[in-house]
């Protein structure tokens, strides 16, 4: 049996920090209330003229770095991100330049905060149809340029950043072994407009800004989270107590905690960086893994929890021997 093992990881973080007392000079808001309400202490924001792309490119060489890898041993990048440098062509293949690789294929993925969950299980089934041997997974973002820096609903929770992970063939014979053992993903447009851009190329021909109902957002994410973490236990046939390390989206404190007691998940399995990050979207899942697998947290042969939700609405889980 052909699964996809995660090999290396890397993460690249822009060197700016914004704490909450900073953001507190630009609109009526405080630490407290940021902290309280989500969890959020600091978050990175890219400089001027620093890209998706930029980060992107720092994060998959030392993804590759890590996995002991050089650019020629990849076949595919498979990169989620909600702001691309540019409408077209994918911010894949600026990535794919910059990292020197011109043969094999490089596309973007689009399901905003789900996005690396989509990424990690596309790439899988990429890996599981013999198309590629190895892929690197890029979860990339610059959310600071879709947002509107007047509204103090949706400024302070948002971050930039990026993070991947190198996937490699390999051939197991235990359904218990190393590699992704099982993904599922959902969406439901019908949720479009609580969670949106209010710009695009067909529409306005801007870029637009980011637009949320919050109390909306939170009432449906835990139920969705859990639901399909649901599908993972029941599909791998395990529960919470086989659950190693949970990684979720890291889009609010409180919606992770009530995610993690809900499915019984213990508080010390939970991978928190949303006080360090905020919400990096599609970046923040393979952020997470990154801090976890560098501290010495996440080790070879660990069962990883992965789950995130975000516009659309999407939602999705990965579970993964390490
Ligand atoms: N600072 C101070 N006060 C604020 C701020 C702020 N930054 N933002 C809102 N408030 C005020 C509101 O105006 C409101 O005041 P009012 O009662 O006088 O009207 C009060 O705080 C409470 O507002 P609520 O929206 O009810 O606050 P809530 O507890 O729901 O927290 C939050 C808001 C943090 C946005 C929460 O709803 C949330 O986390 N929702 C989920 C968001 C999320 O996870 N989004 C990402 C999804 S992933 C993706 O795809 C991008």
């Amino acid at each position: 049996m052909i699964r996809s093992v995660v090999r290396g990881t890397g993460s690249f973080l822009p060197e700016r920090v914004l704490s909450n007392d900073e953001m507190a000079k630009l609109v009526d808001t405080s630490d407290e209330w940021i902290v309280q309400r989500t969890g959020i202490e600091r978050r990175h924001i890219a400089a001027d003229g620093e890209t998706t792309s930029d980060l992107a490119t720092e994060a998959a060489r030392r993804a590759l770095q890590d996995a002991d890898l050089d650019i020629a041993d990849i076949d595919m990048i498979v990169l989620a991100t909600s702001t691309p440098d540019n409408t077209f062509p994918a911010t894949a293949v600026a990535v794919q330049n910059r990292l020197g690789m011109h043969h094999g294929a490089a596309y973007d993925l689009q399901a905003v905060c789900s996005g690396f969950v989509f990424a990690l299980s596309n790439a899988d089934a990429q890996i599981r149809c013999n198309h590629a041997k190895r892929i690197l997974v890029i979860g990339a973002e610059t959310f600071s340029r879709i947002l509107d820096w007047t509204d103090r609903t949706t400024c302070v929770l948002f971050g930039d950043g990026a993070g991947s992970v190198v996937l490699e063939a390999a051939d197991v014979d235990d359904t218990n072994g190393r590699g992704i053992i099982t993904s599922h993903l959902r969406s439901d447009g019908a949720h479009k407009s609580k969670l949106y851009v209010d710009g695009g190329p067909s529409t306005t021909q801007t870029v637009g800004h980011l637009r949320m109902e919050g109390r909306e957002v939170f009432k449906h994410a835990v139920g969705m989270v859990t639901d399909v973490v649901e599908d993972a236990f029941d599909a791998a046939g395990i529960d919470a107590d086989d659950v190693d390390w949970f990684v979720p989206h890291q889009a609010n404190k409180r919606i992770i905690d009530a995610s993690a007691k809900k499915l019984g998940i213990a508080a010390d399995k939970v991978v928190l960086t949303v006080q360090d990050h905020g919400n990096t979207s599609a970046a923040s899942i393979p952020l997470a893994l990154d801090v976890a697998c560098r501290d010495g947290r996440i080790k070879q042969n660990d069962l990883v929890l992965l789950e995130a939700m975000g516009g659309g609405f999407t939602w999705g889980s990965v579970l993964v021997r390490w």
